[in-house]
């Protein structure tokens, strides 16, 4: 019987699957067709320091190889969503529950991790640093010196295992990565979508509300797995790989290059019942490889450790 299970800081995770934030909101909407309790672990939609509409429509553009969004992290903001109750209903699932947070400043990161320090309801705090659909300030993760500050700043106030959601929008990586980590984050998410676009030759105007979006899907698989690899290169602590996982293989990829645990976006929306699949791929594939643990294929493909 192989092992599935992995463990990030205090986090400790059946499989190594979990949506990507956004790809699940609430759960009411997905349990009746996705059986949560199969997960890893559950990963929210960003809620963001204060009340936000999101960005202007159309959000959402389907693209060769994949999809583009420009949401915006509408969101009511952590006041609202601590007062409403709405962590309570995911911690009835009986699967470790990641909150996702943004802001627009290394302040407000801190701010609301002060607000969630004790809470009984979460297990890991994912840093989203990266939104590529926000006006300036958001993509701290493209910006060495506020992505340095804000993680520092947030290791002093939360005593939850914190994940670094860091930006493929930047020209190195590894610094971005190893930043995170020199700065007190317990693991990193590599990475957030791709700053894209789409024009409409008849109207000949952008497509996007927002004219640019973020490119997520099977088209950024490639590129996102060589930034996982090279971030494996120089890390100690663990990397979640973020995507375009379609299928099993995809999340093998992406551990034997270093990853410790996979999330899974777009794809859920292709196919509701993927990230099932990819727990079973990745369970036959340890068995038909005479594996006992992920521990004995993890980062084998990287001959740069
Ligand atoms: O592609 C993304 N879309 N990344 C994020 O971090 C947030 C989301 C949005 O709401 O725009």
């Amino acid at each position: 019987k192989t092992d599935l299970s992995v463990q990030i800081s205090t986090l400790q995770m059946k499989n190594p699957v979990m949506p990507a934030s956004g790809a699940y909101d609430y759960f009411e909407d997905n349990a009746d067709v996705f059986p949560m309790c199969t997960l890893g672990a559950i990963m929210l939609k960003s809620v963001h320091r204060y009340p936000r509409p999101g960005n202007k429509p159309p959000r959402i553009a389907e693209v060769t190889g994949g999809m583009l969004n420009s949401i915006g992290i509408p969101s009511i903001g952590i006041e609202e969503f601590l007062n409403k109750g709405m962590l309570e209903h995911y911690k009835t699932l009986n699967v470790p529950v990641v909150i996702s947070i943004s802001g627009g400043s290394p302040v407000d990161y801190v701010e609301i991790c002060k607000m969630l320090e004790g809470n009984p309801f979460i297990d890991a705090i994912e840093l989203n640093l990266s939104c590529p659909n926000v006006g300036t300030g958001l993509q701290l993760a493209s910006d060495e010196v506020l992505l340095g500050r804000t993680v520092q700043s947030v290791r002093t106030v939360t005593s939850f295992p914190l994940i670094a959601k860091l930006s493929p929008n930047v020209t190195d990586i590894r610094k971005t990565a190893k930043i995170s980590e020199e700065c007190g984050a317990d693991a990193v998410t590599v990475a957030n979508t791709y700053m894209g676009m789409k024009i409409d030759i008849q109207t000949k105007k952008p497509v996007l509300g927002n004219i640019m979006g973020g490119l997520s899907g099977p088209a950024i698989k490639p590129i996102t797995l060589h930034m996982v690899y090279q971030a494996y290169s120089v890390l100690n602590i663990p990397i979640i790989a973020c995507g375009g996982i379609m299928c099993a293989s995809d999340a093998i990829e992406y551990i034997l290059a270093g990853a410790t645990a996979v999330q899974v976006g777009a794809g859920n929306f292709v196919n509701p019942m993927l990230m099932k699949e990819v727990i079973e791929g990745i369970d036959d594939y340890l068995a038909k490889n005479g594996c006992q643990s992920l521990s004995d294929i993890r980062g084998i493909a990287n001959c740069r450790k």
